[in-house]
């Protein structure tokens, strides 16, 4: 008989999983403890602007016209128990409040709702990202509250998906990372992998620490190439150097690569900058502190990023930024979101705010968002009512279209021609071209 699935938890990681799991031909039940967010789901509509899951979705949510019916959603934890054999928890693990260690307890609660209610065999598959250690103490947790005692297992299995690349990067991973504890685990995850997901990616099987581990890894060694390259832009400007030459130079030599080398306002969202943070937490716990304490460089280097962009432009606008106008394009951590979780681009915009600066926002998708964590913001309806009157423009959230805007249509409506690129994307040459002073992190000023 086919695995039955179930998915606690539907932001991003979960809601994509369950459409995924439910593309691959599996009945999928998910869960989310917000009512609110399963109503939204229920309709195939994703919570969230991601591209693709809307569609997803729709092809296979119950009840919808010319849809499978394999996805269902509920806030029924019992019902969650009944149903499934294999249960993957996406819930998340955001920064607590003033520290730098992660909030554990909404797994800890998807797992203490749950297991009590195991009466029959189930694969327990953990997906959040947490403290390397949490799988053991949540394994022996399990055992210790499900009626069905050793018969519930657990695994984990990190995720790695992207936001704005979450639907392919969930169907086409490039890499299947288990920690399990027994063979029978992994003999079930294969099982529930095989196929189009599993095809072309190398599937890796450890214990639960290093499992952990690979996830924190990965986003430390993403957030250390960045600071990496943000660095450099200091030192480039100091110099009159281009990073993004020096970027494009180095990234040729495979061994460094040109992926994640694009100097700008540094790294934000909801998964690098607290991830650094809860992993130094966690190394401090265990006593290796001092394995990790580059990371706390590569954090400061990040978040000098903002600082620095605010600088110019207050330079940009002649010291101060009273009395002065300020266009900010860009509201999300990264294109092809909404997200504005520790968003640099919101930061900055949110800096120069209270500096006194008049600051009107656009970006494409990101306003609700933005404007819930940021009300007192001006935002406009689209990038030219943004820069109408502005006697600076900030780009600083590479979305594509921000790169085929008109300089010279803008040009006309803006008070000064100054524009600050924050994410390295624009053509220097397009701008200057139409009467623009460009300026760019990292590079000569022309
Ligand atoms: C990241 C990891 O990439 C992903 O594997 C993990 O599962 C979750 O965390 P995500 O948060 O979606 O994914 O964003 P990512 O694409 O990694 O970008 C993170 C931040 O770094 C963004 O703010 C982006 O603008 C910034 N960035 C990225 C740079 O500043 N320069 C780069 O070269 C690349």
């Amino acid at each position: 008989m086919a695995l039955k699935i179930t998915v606690i938890g539907t932001g991003y990681l979960g809601a994509t999983h369950a459409a995924a799991m439910a593309e691959l031909g599996y009945e999928v039940l998910a869960l989310d403890v917000v009512p609110q967010k399963i109503e939204v789901l229920a309709t195939g509509r994703a919570p969230m602007y991601e591209p693709g899951l809307d569609e997803l979705l729709q092809q296979h949510v119950e009840g919808l016209e010319g849809s499978t019916g394999r996805l269902r959603f509920t806030t029924s934890y019992a019902e969650v128990a009944d149903f499934g054999d294999i249960h993957f928890v996406c819930v998340n693990t955001p920064q607590r409040h003033g520290e730098y260690a992660c909030d554990m307890s909404y797994v800890d609660s998807a797992i203490e709702s749950l297991a009590p209610l195991l009466s029959r065999p189930a694969l327990v598959v953990g997906k959040s990202t947490v403290p390397v250690g949490s799988a053991e103490r949540l394994a022996a947790r399990l055992a210790e509250l499900a009626p069905v005692g050793a018969d519930a297992r657990l695994a984990w299995n990190p995720e790695f998906l992207r936001e704005g690349f979450a639907v392919q990067d969930t169907l086409h991973p490039d890499r299947i990372v288990v920690g399990v504890a027994d063979d029978q685990a992994e003999k079930l995850l294969r099982e529930v992998y095989a196929g189009p997901i599993a095809e072309g990616s190398p599937f890796v099987v450890t214990d639960y620490p290093t499992a952990e581990l690979v996830k924190t890894a990965a986003n430390s060694f993403l957030a250390t190439k960045i600071s990496f390259i943000n660095a450099m832009a200091e030192v480039c400007e100091a110099a009159d150097g281009d990073v993004v030459k020096l970027a494009e130079a180095i990234g040729h030599d495979e061994r460094i690569g040109k992926k994640f080398l694009r100097a700008g306002i540094g790294f934000g969202g909801g998964c690098l900058p607290k991830d650094i943070r809860a992993f130094m937490a966690r190394a401090g716990e265990l006593g290796a502190a001092q394995a990790l304490t580059f990371l706390r460089e590569v954090d400061s280097i990040n978040m000098r990023r903002r600082g620095h962009m605010v600088e110019l432009a207050r330079e940009a606008v002649g010291g101060s930024f009273l009395g002065k106008r300020v266009a900010v394009l860009g509201a999300t951590f990264k294109p092809d979101s909404d997200d504005v979780r520790d968003s640099p681009a919101l930061n900055v915009a949110g800096q120069i705010h209270l500096q006194g600066g008049q600051v009107t926002v656009f970006d494409p998708k990101g306003m609700e968002n933005a404007r819930a964590v940021f009300p007192t913001l001006a935002y406009a309806p689209s990038p030219l009512e943004a820069v109408r009157g502005a006697h600076a423009v900030l780009h600083l959230t590479e979305w594509s279209e921000f790169r085929e805007l008109d300089p010279a249509e803008l040009g006309a409506v803006a008070a000064e021609r100054r524009v600050l690129d924050g994410r390295n994307a624009l053509d220097p040459a397009r701008w200057r071209d139409a009467g623009w002073d460009f300026r760019a992190l990292g590079r000569p000023r022309a």
